[in-house]
């Protein structure tokens, strides 16, 4: 295949997580014959300092010229305070809005070789479990109306969701469930909030189509506790746009570490964008200190969805797996003393490539169940 990919690094430690799964995708193409073009942009707090511009016109243009867009992290302390309201993270939700990509899928799995570094006792030794997390991702409480009152003594953000919105997303949902454990659980809070009332009456409609897959509803507090408690029960998650920020992150922590969350954002058509889960990191940034898991399973996340290659997909995260397997380790995930081999961002980077270049198809244990 020969196709041309589009690559935002980012700040902070976007650029030293996206060298690798730059170098990732390069490995592949090499094994499998394939050509990967990369078109460098530029957004956020990096291209604010060199054009006075989050996001500079043409950006998004560009970006949907390419087969998908590979993104490290965008913000950071030093942009929070720019001149009329620009924001890094404005810019990452301009580019989300504007290139489609209303469902973010975020894989959360507990590896077997990153058991120690699970903060939950009962699964440090055995247990585990694969959960994906399917968030709205254009729509919510991000992009609805938003303001200060007169004299700003109060501020609003406001949550609406169409019917539209929801159903599109709960059937990307149904369908990974379909293909996985066959459970759904919608998280929401129809306790309190009307929108999540329609969620819950559009759920009802939808899943008489997909009889396979059972499904059931959660409040987003008693999920929250749930995931702590006994994150196995869950297969598919699916909510809104906020809710699924904030869950995402908390499942993300019980794999070992926010470093390991890869995701890919998807919209009506093949073009995706492929981000791990994760911030800048500005507190480690250009130490070297960084993981790149979770953006080389992005990558992994790309060749399987915007490219269609799923053998390539399934050998980069072989390739992960089988790298933590020899007991390496990104100082974020480290919790065997005895075996742990420390690698910085680069050298993680190598060792996997090492394994993508080495290993056959269809070897080992695969990093999850996929979409
Ligand atoms: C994420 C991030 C972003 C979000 C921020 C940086 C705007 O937290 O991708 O989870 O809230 O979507
Ligand atoms: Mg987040």
């Amino acid at each position: 295949m020969n196709c041309t990919i589009a690559v935002i690094a980012g700040d902070g430690i976007g650029p030293e997580v996206i060298g690798p799964a730059r170098e990732t995708l390069a490995a592949v193409a090499a094994r499998f014959g394939h050509s990967f073009g990369f078109r460098e942009l530029e957004a956020g707090g990096a291209a604010w300092d060199r054009y006075g511009d989050t996001l500079p016109p043409g950006t998004v243009e560009a970006a949907r010229e390419c087969a998908a867009l590979l993104l490290g992290a965008l913000g950071g302390p030093a942009w929070d305070n720019l001149p009329g309201g620009q924001r890094p993270e404005r810019a990452l939700l301009t580019l989300r809005k504007e290139l489609g990509v209303f469902a973010n899928l975020r894989p959360a799995v507990l590896l077997p070789q990153l058991r120690a570094a699970c903060p939950l006792k009962a699964f440090a030794e055995r247990g585990s479990f694969d959960i994906l997390i399917v968030r709205e991702l254009t729509g919510g409480i991000y992009f609805g109306e938003r303001g200060r009152g007169e004299g700003g003594s109060n501020a609003y953000d406001t949550m609406s969701y169409s019917v539209h919105e929801i159903e599109r997303l709960l059937r990307v949902a149904f369908e990974a469930a379909a293909r996985r454990q066959k459970k759904l659980t919608v998280v929401d809070k129809a306790n309190v909030l009307e929108s999540s009332r329609l969620w819950r009456e559009v759920t009802e409609r939808v899943k008489k189509e997909y009889p396979a897959v059972s499904c059931d509803f959660f409040y987003v507090d008693n999920a929250a506790m749930q995931l702590i408690r006994s994150p196995s029960q869950f297969d598919v998650i699916a909510t809104s746009n906020m809710f699924g920020d904030i869950l995402s992150d908390e499942a993300s922590v019980l794999t070992g570490s926010i470093g390991m969350l890869p995701s890919a954002s998807l919209g009506s058509g093949g073009f995706g964008i492929y981000e791990p889960i994760h911030g800048s990191a500005p507190d480690i940034a250009g130490q070297n200190k960084a993981n790149p898991l979770g953006t080389i399973l992005s990558a992994a996340m790309l060749l399987r969805y915007s490219l269609g290659l799923e053998s390539e997909g399934r050998a980069v995260e072989e390739a992960v797996t089988a790298a933590l397997e020899a007991g390496f380790r990104t100082v974020d995930i480290a919790g065997d003393a005895a075996n742990d081999k420390i690698l910085g961002a680069k050298e993680m980077g190598r060792a996997v490539i090492e394994f993508i270049s080495r290993r056959s198809e269809g070897e080992g244990a695969t990093a999850g169940r996929g979409r």
